[in-house]
């Protein structure tokens, strides 16, 4: 049985000299007296008021440098990863950049897996802000290309959300050409809703809470928009097991049916109801941490829709001398618990799903 991780990033080597020569978020830079690299990708992190060594987070090779998957995988005894652009994407370039970029960076993707054929595919990324011509394009290009199994997407779509009617010409070229959308967060939520202390946590309340919220949202405002009426078969794979969705699934579902106004606005067609998107076009991925909240995702979706994945090179341990990265072990543990005596299901989820689902041919 093959384990495969399908939540694991990299910024390829042009992706990276484009944040090193930029000024503004998302960018790469020191912050003298100290000397290491910092990744800032979210407005804010740079703020002169955070002490240097908080501000943003370390970037190493890691980030950047494919052979250093390897070594993680073969580490954590992963056979197959399948790499994505980390957020922010493309989603900040001027819209007359995006579609050149979209290309040099999702060709220089697929290049990488062509370094090590059978251990390693990919989520292509999309030019959003280009116009819907060239974004169709790159989605026809990517679906042509020897490794891209789908294309990784965050929440803000052409700029309005995931329930923009603008997005259909999109949705429908992916539904087409059988691309999974891999759906991240980067957003997360209005700061205030963290109050004025959020920084003297770290990073907890975006990470931990932002962006699982800010999926959960995005999700239902494209459930709401009727995306999977018209789209039938156009597949999305959450992140980080859905966020709440498979928690709070019932009440979306109970909102919709108790509000009068969406009873007037669907007279002409009904729309699907939320468990049967969650079990016929909604994949979760396992990195949830704990066995309450994959047994949730698998209740949800099913233990056939539910994927292995690390959030690699994210969260790396605090102490440098451990061997195996505690967060990687966090989430092989939540499946041992979660399947205590079903293997057929666990191997399914550490693999055996992907291979099915993304159609990963080794
Ligand atoms: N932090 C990020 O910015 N991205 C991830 O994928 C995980 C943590
Ligand atoms: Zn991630």
């Amino acid at each position: 049985m093959p384990i495969v991780d399908i939540h694991t990033h990299v910024y390829p080597p042009s992706f990276m000299d484009l944040l090193r020569s930029r000024t503004a978020v998302p960018y790469i830079r020191t912050f003298p007296p100290d000397t290491s690299s910092r990744l800032i990708i979210l407005p804010g992190e740079d703020a002169p008021s955070n002490p240097s060594t908080s501000r943003g987070r370390p970037i190493g090779p890691d980030y950047y440098d494919i052979s250093k998957k390897i070594e993680f995988m073969d580490k954590h005894h992963i056979d197959i990863s399948v790499i994505s652009l980390a957020n922010p994407w493309l989603d900040f370039l001027p819209s007359n950049e995006a579609g050149p970029i979209a290309e040099r960076v999702n060709n220089e993707v697929n290049e990488l897996c062509n370094q090590y054929p059978g251990r390693l595919f990919a989520f292509g990324a999309l030019p959003l802000s280009a116009s819907r011509e060239v974004i169709v394009e790159e989605i026809v290009r990517l679906s042509e290309m020897k490794y891209v199994k789908g294309v990784i997407m965050g929440t803000s779509g052409l700029g309005h959300g995931l329930d923009d009617l603008g997005l259909d010409p999109i949705y429908e070229a992916l539904q087409e050409h059988r691309l999974t959308i891999f759906l991240h967060p980067h957003y997360g939520l209005p700061k205030d809703v963290f109050g004025p202390r959020v920084s003297d946590y770290g990073h907890v309340l975006p990470l931990a809470l932002g962006f699982p919220l800010e999926t959960t949202i995005a999700v239902t405002r494209m459930l709401l928009s009727g995306v999977w009426d018209r789209f039938k078969t156009l597949n999305v794979l959450l992140a980080h097991s859905g966020g709440a969705l498979p928690f709070l699934a019932g009440r979306i579902e109970s909102c919709i049916n108790h509000d009068s106004h969406l009873l007037n606005a669907r007279k002409s067609g009904g729309q699907r109801s939320i468990w049967d998107i969650l079990k016929n076009n909604i994949y979760l991925d396992a990195v949830i941490y704990s066995h309450i909240g994959l047994k949730s995702a698998v209740d949800a979706s099913g233990s056939d829709r539910v994927m292995f994945g690390t959030d690699h090179p994210f969260f790396p341990p605090l102490d440098t001398h451990g061997d195996s990265w505690p967060s990687v072990q966090m989430n092989y543990r939540a499946i041992q618990d979660a399947f205590d005596g079903n293997p057929k299901a666990a191997e399914d989820v550490l693999g055996d799903n992907a291979v099915r689902i993304l159609k990963l041919s080794f």
